[in-house]
């Protein structure tokens, strides 16, 4: 039994079969073939941090396999009155065949893990956010072809989906330019890359975005850390992506953002808004990838 708690969870194979499976899917959703191959199976989403496109795309994700989802919160759960999460992972892994959690610290999905006997996916960590990079590599390869040898410039906070651009790059063989304010930095130990080549530290932001291949970022405040939005609103003003940022980048260049936006804040709207942008094909292969990835972790590689 595989469970993605991390980017680093996979090998390259198995993200090669995963985007394959994925392209092949979507291929099935857009031209209205069923795809039930997760007939009867059913999904636990257990959500102690707010959600749109997480939930909307395992939720239709698992039903268009041919499955069901529970969906439960802090506030609608024992979770939220104190239940130990491995009395809590053993009764849900029980009950259901693989489950998707959204929470705070790392630390309690891989407790969540270690006690349970089904695959677990990690549907935002503080530390990670593997299902996001999968949908966004694979939005890249949709539109460029391979990431391997490419650049990515990270422009913000060092935070969850920084972590995980960090562990890919080490794993898929491209490069990340990270440009954060003082203070907000990534941390190598937290992303655990092994090759410190894949990814370039910048202070200027524009000079990170120099000949890159891809332009990405998040919000300044992440779920989690409201409490201190007053000081990252001064920190971060300029690590706003803008349109002079995306004309130094490769003339090829895309732009991505997990969403929900802040037009004016992290991403200027004439960027998000604008032609090099690929962030609605992005937040829809969060459904297509999220499919390949159910059906890879209960069903291993199947025939095309
Ligand atoms: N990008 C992302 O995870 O979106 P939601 O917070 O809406 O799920």
């Amino acid at each position: 039994m595989k469970h993605y708690l991390q980017f680093s969870d996979f090998s390259a194979d198995e993200y090669a079969y995963v985007f394959a499976r994925a392209a092949l899917i979507k291929h099935k959703f857009k031209t209205y073939q069923k795809h039930h191959t997760l007939l009867d199976r059913t999904l636990a989403m257990i959500f102690e941090k707010a959600s749109t496109r997480t939930r909307v795309s395992f939720e239709a994700g698992m039903y268009q396999l041919g499955g069901s989802v529970v969906h439960l919160t802090t506030g609608d759960s024992q979770l939220g009155r104190a239940e130990p999460i491995e009395d809590s992972a053993k009764v849900i892994s029980r009950m259901t065949d693989i489950v998707m959690i959204r929470t705070f610290e790392q630390t309690k999905i891989e407790r969540f893990a270690a006690h349970s006997r089904v695959p677990v996916i990690n549907g935002l960590t503080n530390e990670f956010h593997p299902c996001q990079v999968l949908a966004d590599i694979f939005t890249y390869i949709e539109h460029r072809g391979s990431i391997a040898g490419k650049t990515v410039a990270w422009v913000g906070d060092g935070n969850n989906m920084a972590n995980t651009w960090l562990q890919a790059a080490d794993l898929l063989g491209f490069t990340v330019h990270v440009s954060t304010p003082g203070g907000y930095e990534v941390n190598q130990s937290i992303a655990g890359v092994r090759a410190s080549g894949s990814y370039r530290v910048f202070e200027d932001p524009l000079k990170a975005c120099q000949g890159a291949d891809l332009v990405t970022t998040d919000v300044w405040t992440s779920m989690g850390f409201e409490a201190e939005n007053a000081a990252r609103m001064q920190a971060f003003a300029s690590w706003r992506v803008t349109t002079q940022m995306m004309a130094v980048a490769a003339p090829q260049a895309l732009f991505m953002h997990c969403l929900p936006a802040h037009r004016g804040e992290e991403v200027d709207a004439d960027v998000i808004d604008g032609p090099q942008s690929v962030v609605w094909d992005e937040a829809e292969n969060r459904l297509h990838v999220q499919k390949a990835l159910m059906e890879y972790l209960l069903l291993g590689e199947l025939p095309a």
